[in-house]
């Protein structure tokens, strides 16, 4: 028997959703040729019911410092609390049980199970969790992101848009204390991105903590805090206006080539947002 693994919302008043304290991510460390240093010693504290975007161009590590904050990656290095519990160095099942309880991920390609109606998508982490009313809750979690009405569709027979409301229903419906969004308006199109984020900022102003990678500044904008990230490491944390003020543009800049550096050759530039996203979808 594994000890009892308290959920979120059990966390002490003050205590913080998110301490995450010099995390370090390398991939493939025992092959020094092909190792991948993608977190420098992150640091970050997320106090119950904040929301936050995090930025930075592409590969500057903000899937890796999700999947790490979702419990679906560990740390090679550093601590990481969340509300109060250390799960850097938990056991698999109870980082599985914290992450099925505490944490609602959606990604940005929604990651439906393709032969499962969208209410069956939504039972999903009830039935993992042993829930009872399953059904119920699900069609709730539906009525909640406005989907409802496509509750017998496969995610196939949704428009993105729709699909990301079925992914959301599907990140709450245990209702999580924290919701982590990894480029959630990515792959849709500027009316339904609006639509989808407004439904994020009501989870939060319902309570829910609420992290956000996008590349989209005018979303970021629309979040309280900003974190910069930029080669593994955090830039800049603070107030979105502080942080994104002098950023005039609308999505992130593609970093700046160093002077001395030789011409890039065909695809082999700094990798624009724009691209690197087109290479993931295709
Ligand atoms: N499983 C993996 N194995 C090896 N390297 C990886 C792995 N996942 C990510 N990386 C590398 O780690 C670095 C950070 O990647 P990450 O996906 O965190 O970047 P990102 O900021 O989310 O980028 P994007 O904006 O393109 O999504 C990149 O150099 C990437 O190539
Ligand atoms: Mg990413």
């Amino acid at each position: 028997m594994s000890a009892p693994v308290r959920e979120v919302t059990a966390a002490g008043p003050g205590e913080p959703v998110i301490d995450a304290v010099g995390l370090e991510k390398v991939y493939n460390e025992a092959h020094p040729d092909v190792a991948v240093h993608a977190l420098r010693g992150v640091s970050l504290r997320v106090e119950r019911g904040e929301a936050l975007a995090i930025v930075g161009p592409s590969g500057s590590g903000k899937s890796t410092m999700m999947h790490i904050l979702g419990c679906l990656d560990r740390p090679t290095r550093g601590s990481y609390r969340l509300a109060g519990q250390d799960v850097a160095h938990m056991r698999d099942d109870d980082l599985a049980r914290v992450r099925n309880r505490s944490i609602g991920f959606v990604f940005q390609t929604f990651n439906l199970l393709a032969r499962a109606t969208a209410l069956e998508n939504v039972e999903l982490p009830l039935t993992y969790a042993g829930a009872t009313d399953i059904h119920e809750r699900a069609l709730r979690a539906l009525e909640r992101t406005g989907i409802a009405d496509r509750s017998t569709h496969r995610p196939n027979e949704l428009s993105g848009g729709q699909r990301q409301r079925v992914a959301i229903a599907r990140a709450i419906v245990n209702e999580p204390a924290l919701v982590l969004a990894d480029e959630p308006t990515g792959s849709l199109d500027s009316k339904s991105g609006e639509a989808i984020l407004r439904l994020l900022l009501a989870l939060n102003a319902g309570g829910t903590t609420l992290v956000v990678v996008t590349h989209d500044f005018d979303v970021a904008r629309r979040l309280p805090r900003v974190v910069r990230m930029h080669d593994g490491e955090i830039a800049a944390d603070g107030r979105s206006d502080a942080v994104l003020g002098a950023a005039g543009g609308r999505r992130e800049p593609a970093p700046t080539p160093a002077p001395v550096a030789p011409a890039p050759g065909p695809g082999e530039g700094p990798a624009s947002s724009e691209r690197e996203h087109a290479h993931k979808e295709a």
